[in-house]
């Protein structure tokens, strides 16, 4: 305890994402595809689940080992019942030289507007919304439930009314699908004090159908949206950030471009992941996992034990994927690696 391990290319660990749950309301065909999460699909049973208990638990471990950032994904995070009561013992952690956490969440919205009074009372900071389309048919499209996006903009002017700050709006852009929407989200959050940031369509999981010519490089929206508004590049504000940070030369605020696929930040990446079911995943396109479930229900392992585990883990990481495929063939054949909505990007 109080160390800060070091994986096996100089990486410190800072930055923990907890998928709480492998639900969504959404089935955005990217991630949680209806022919493959319909109704017959089988969800983790409520006993797999870790407990609010049991998170908390495993969080504070990765404290004691540097983490200083928690991000809350799913699935969709507010599908789990009674959520602001994790975030508010969550927000009670405190890193090993007192400060507290940087406490966060990434949500489609749906819920949000409902929640987020209670999530803010319990100490929720910021929230990043995930917004793919304007476009009310294409938004509907995007996400198959017939979601209105009426309802995520409602949802977004409430958390923007109860204070969290920042607020981040992510989208995700695909080529042909929803990449005539870039200027649009543009326009709509320039000036507004949201930062929006356009994100690489991924080669996540294996259900999507991930294609290279899919993607619509960052460089490219560089390009279309500093003809309209000009741009200029921000330094980074943490190391082993995902975005890169760019403002509008005329002082309508920030945007970010996350670029996984043309610019791989593997280098400086500090992130760990706790899947639903309790297991630790380093990397986002990890296939294997280690489980901390056992050790936090075997009654005696104590919290030294835990930090001791996870710590070892750590030294012995070397993932870079994003590098590695970015260095291979593109039709090198695609590793088997865990589903997105389970670890929750
Ligand atoms: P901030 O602290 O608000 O900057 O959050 P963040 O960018 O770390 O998290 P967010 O959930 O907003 O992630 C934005 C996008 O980056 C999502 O599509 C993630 O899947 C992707 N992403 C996050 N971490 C990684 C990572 O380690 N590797 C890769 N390849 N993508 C990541
Ligand atoms: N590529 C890029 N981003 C993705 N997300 C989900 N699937 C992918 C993918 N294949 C995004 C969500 C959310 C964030 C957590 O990850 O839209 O903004
Ligand atoms: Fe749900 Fe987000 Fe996946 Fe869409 S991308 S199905 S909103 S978890
Ligand atoms: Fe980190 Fe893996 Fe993403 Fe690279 S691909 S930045 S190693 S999570």
């Amino acid at each position: 305890p109080g160390e800060r391990p070091l994986d096996r290319l100089g990486r410190p660990l800072r930055d923990l994402r907890i998928s709480v749950t492998d639900r969504c309301n959404f089935r955005c065909s990217y991630c949680m595809p209806k022919e493959v999460f319909g109704p017959g699909y089988k969800f983790l049973p409520q006993a797999e689940l870790l407990s609010f208990e049991e998170i908390t638990r495993a969080a504070a471990a990765f404290v004691q080992l540097g983490v200083e950032k928690i991000r809350l994904t799913g699935g969709e995070p507010l599908m789990r019942r009674d959520l602001h009561r994790l975030v508010a013992q969550l927000a009670a952690l405190r890193t090993p030289d007192g400060k507290p956490l940087d406490l966060t969440l990434t949500t489609n919205g749906a819920l949000l507007g409902r929640q987020a009074q209670a999530l803010r009372d319990a100490g929720l900071q910021r929230v990043t919304v995930s917004l793919d389309a304007l476009d009310d048919a294409l938004f509907r499209r995007i996400n198959d439930v017939n979601f209105p996006v009426a309802d995520v903009l409602a949802s977004i002017a409430t958390a923007q009314r109860l204070g969290f700050a920042p607020i981040k709006i992510n989208m995700v852009v695909q080529r042909g699908v929803n990449e005539h929407e870039v200027l649009r989200l543009a326009e709509h959050f320039r000036g507004s004090g949201l930062i929006l940031r356009f994100i690489e369509f991924m080669d996540v999981g294996c259900t999507n159908g991930w294609r290279m010519d899919q993607v619509v490089p960052s460089g490219e929206l560089v390009d279309l949206i500093s003809a309209r508004w000009p741009l200029v590049p921000l330094e980074a504000c943490k190391p082993g950030e995902t975005a890169e940070r760019w403002a509008y030369a005329d002082g309508a605020g920030e945007l970010g471009f996350i670029s996984s696929v043309t610019r791989a930040f593997c280098a400086d990446c500090n992130r760990a992941r706790l899947s639903t079911d309790g297991r630790v995943f380093h990397c986002l396109f990890a296939h294997q996992g280690y489980s901390l479930r056992h050790l936090l229900r075997d009654g005696h392992s104590s919290d030294a034990v835990l930090a001791g585990v996870i710590g070892a883990h750590w030294q012995g990481r070397q993932d870079r994927y994003s590098e590695l495929r970015a260095l291979a063939s593109e039709d090198a054949p695609a590793r088997p690696r865990v589903e997105m909505h389970f670890i929750g990007g």
